[in-house]
């Protein structure tokens, strides 16, 4: 048993070397946080609510307190809960926004990640694909186009802040004026920030958020912030999600969340990262990925390489590289495109071996 685990662990500190292509950070240290390992914390139901003694869901709410700020959420009226990942919080929000308009038809652009497409399945609900622009920020010609044939539907649309792929982000505000153009009555916007609404707020952008139209937002905790168990952030308007909320007897406590039982380790890590670095650090920390972007966009450009960024993007696409080069490098590929993207603990050093190897494959 020890030597497998010892192998594994070679393993993967050596794959850890090269691990570029992925959106998690890999710079945390959360050591303060090992004893909390040694009990079971499972906070279970509503955060607000109480369930046992063994759960972290004091410091879950100070979580969603500093999200309600980040995200602009209106003040007394927000609602939120620690999740597992960006998947599930992207899948409440449908689910809080199919609860709240059954026959509405989702909108979504064909850049979107592959999570939307299985939570509507799972939702049963209706939907239909915009196109998307080659930056893969979506297409509000197609959008606007689409909305006016089904002008008697309720629209749900979901806002890609940084796709996958490119991180393009959908422009929130543009997509409200579209709705207003046509007189949708009723209407939800969630906005999927799984990797880039992790920081945008930290550089001065706020096109996604509550204040700019946006009636939830979700993201991934292991991305920007790292974590070494995936984990997430999902915030709505707390009076739409009153409308839905079970109560449970067995468990004291409300049943608004997707899972049943929630990690309290996830809470504390969420809770550990936003007070170790504080807003000046979590800055300093995007500006460093931002600039390491520019930085391997310059240097894959020397080689003739058409590499490009979107605005305010950690995620650097290129022609799809060879499969040599996405093997040890671990780039995620799609099509005729691959990307590097330059997450918090992906050093420069990293980057121009990188650019090397690139080099000799291009040769
Ligand atoms: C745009 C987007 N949304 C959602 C997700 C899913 O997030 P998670 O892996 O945390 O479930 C991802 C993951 O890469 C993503 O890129």
């Amino acid at each position: 048993m020890k030597k497998e685990l010892e192998n594994f662990l070679e393993k993967i500190k050596e794959r850890s070397q090269t691990y570029i292509g992925y959106p998690a950070a890999t710079d945390f240290d959360y050591k303060e946080l090992y004893p909390f390992l040694e009990f079971s914390l499972n906070n279970v139901g509503d955060p607000y609510l109480f369930s046992n003694d063994m759960q972290s869901k004091e410091f879950e709410r100070e979580v969603l307190n500093f999200f309600a700020e980040y995200f602009n959420a209106p003040k007394n009226n927000f609602w939120g809960y620690v999740t597992n990942g960006g998947s599930e919080g992207n899948l409440y929000a449908l689910y809080l926004a199919r609860e709240l308009y059954p026959n509405g038809m989702v909108y979504y652009s064909e850049a979107t990640h592959y999570s939307i497409q299985k939570n509507i399945h799972l939702l049963n609900m209706e939907s239909i694909v915009i196109r998307s622009q080659p930056s893969g920020e979506m297409d509000y010609d197609d959008l606007a186009e689409t909305l006016q044939l089904n002008r008697h539907r309720s629209v749900i649309i979901l806002a890609n802040i940084g796709t996958t792929m490119t991180e393009a982000k959908d422009h929130v505000p543009t997509i409200q004026s579209i709705l207003k153009k046509y007189a949708i009555k009723s209407s939800y916007i969630h906005s999927d920030a799984a990797l880039s609404g992790s920081y945008l707020p930290l550089l001065g952008y706020h096109d996604f958020d509550f204040a700019h139209g946006a009636d939830s937002v979700a993201i991934s905790g292991h991305k920007f912030f790292g974590s070494p168990i995936t984990t997430g952030v999902v915030m709505v308007k707390k009076s739409y999600k009153e409308r839905i909320g079970r109560s449970i007897n067995y468990i004291g406590s409300l049943d608004t969340t997707i899972t049943g039982s929630r990690s309290g380790i996830n809470a504390l890590i969420m809770w550990y990262t936003i007070h170790k670095h504080g807003l000046e650090g979590m800055q300093r920390r995007a500006m460093e990925c931002i600039e390491n972007a520019a930085h391997l966009k310059v240097q894959l450009n020397a080689l003739g390489i058409p590499a490009w960024t979107n605005t305010n993007s950690f995620t650097v696409v290129f022609p799809r590289a060879t499969e040599e080069v996405c093997k040890k490098w671990q780039l995620a590929s799609d099509n005729d495109i691959s990307h590097v993207i330059c997450m918090p603990g992906v050093t420069r050093k990293m980057l121009d071996e990188f650019v090397l190897d690139m080099k000799k494959s291009i040769q």
